[in-house]
């Protein structure tokens, strides 16, 4: 696996400023407003209360739960809490549904330019990243893209909507139609929704959730608290499937004390509480649908 070239810019970003340079990084998707006030303080009762111990690999239940809340009332998209698990992080979501679904010698789609994980994971798993270049269409992926790109090979299309890093929200028809093309060929669909509610008027933002149920079920959402809710140390994600359970146990694992959360436990308790009390306002002005269109 080749070094995160986000990391990489990260560090030396820092290694500049260290020697005085003046800059602003564009390396790593962070948010420009802090964590919520009422995240961090859960977080805090959370720790004052001794919520600090081993959790349900799949995660807690009171979050499990607002995550469905979440999709139903902003997308109308329902699901059930067993459908939801909880990761660390977009990250481990989206390397564990990759490493369910590839076997070595499978092509992965990916849409060109793109968030740079999805090559890394596709090769770390023996798989082929094949690119779609987007910017012959103003980089907006296309059902007719996907339809060319597709082989007997293919097993995964990866969607990125809104995109990392051109911005590119894809219509709700055009997503449909995408989905149909792959599912018809057999292909499965990771849809990487990290940056959902970054989406600004006149674009609506779409979600998978609100794809027929035929069409879903050949769908993994993969969603992240990290830009949403600034919170990307805290580590937490929202990945929902229909169908996918059968192939769950082995696939997404939380991990209570990775250490990649200072507060694993009562972080979660946190994230409950986050999303319970609100979601649209940490992303200024953005716009959010709450009718689905299928
Ligand atoms: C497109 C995209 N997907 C997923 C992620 C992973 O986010 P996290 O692991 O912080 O939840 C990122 C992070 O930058 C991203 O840009």
């Amino acid at each position: 696996m080749e070094v995160s070239s986000t990391l990489a810019v990260l560090m030396e970003a820092e290694r500049l400023r260290a020697e005085g340079v003046d800059l602003i990084d564009l390396g790593a998707g962070e948010p420009d407003f802090h964590t919520p006030q009422n995240v961090k303080a859960a977080a805090e009762d959370a720790i004052e209360n001794n919520f600090t111990r081993y959790t349900a690999t799949s995660g807690i239940a009171p979050l499990r739960k607002a995550i469905t809340e979440m999709m139903s009332r902003d997308f109308g998209a329902n699901y059930d809490p067993s459908e939801v698990l909880v990761t660390m992080g977009g990250k481990q979501a989206i390397f564990n549904a990759m490493a369910t679904l590839l076997n070595p010698g499978d092509d992965v789609l990916i849409p060109s330019p793109y968030w740079v994980t999805f090559p890394e994971i596709t090769k770390f798993l023996g798989a082929k990243p094949i690119y779609i270049d987007t910017e012959q269409n103003d980089f907006l992926l296309t059902p007719d893209l996907v339809s060319q790109a597709i082989t007997p090979r293919t097993r995964l299309l990866i969607i990125n909507s809104p995109n990392n890093p051109t911005g590119r929200i894809i219509s709700p028809d055009n997503f449909h139609r995408m989905v149909e093309i792959a599912a018809a060929r057999d292909v499965w669909i990771i849809s990487d929704e990290c940056y959902l509610y970054f989406a600004y008027p006149p674009a609506v933002p779409f979600t998978a959730g609100q794809l027929v149920e035929d069409l879903r079920s050949r769908v993994m959402i993969c969603g992240s608290f990290s830009k949403t809710h600034a919170m990307p140390a805290w580590r937490p994600v929202t990945p929902a499937s229909r169908r996918w359970e059968k192939k769950r146990s082995s696939w997404i694992v939380h991990s209570p004390q990775s250490w990649t959360a200072p507060t694993p436990a009562a972080s979660s308790r946190s994230r409950a509480s986050a999303l319970r009390s609100t979601v649209r306002p940490l992303v200024p002005n953005a716009a959010c649908t709450s009718s689905p269109t299928s």
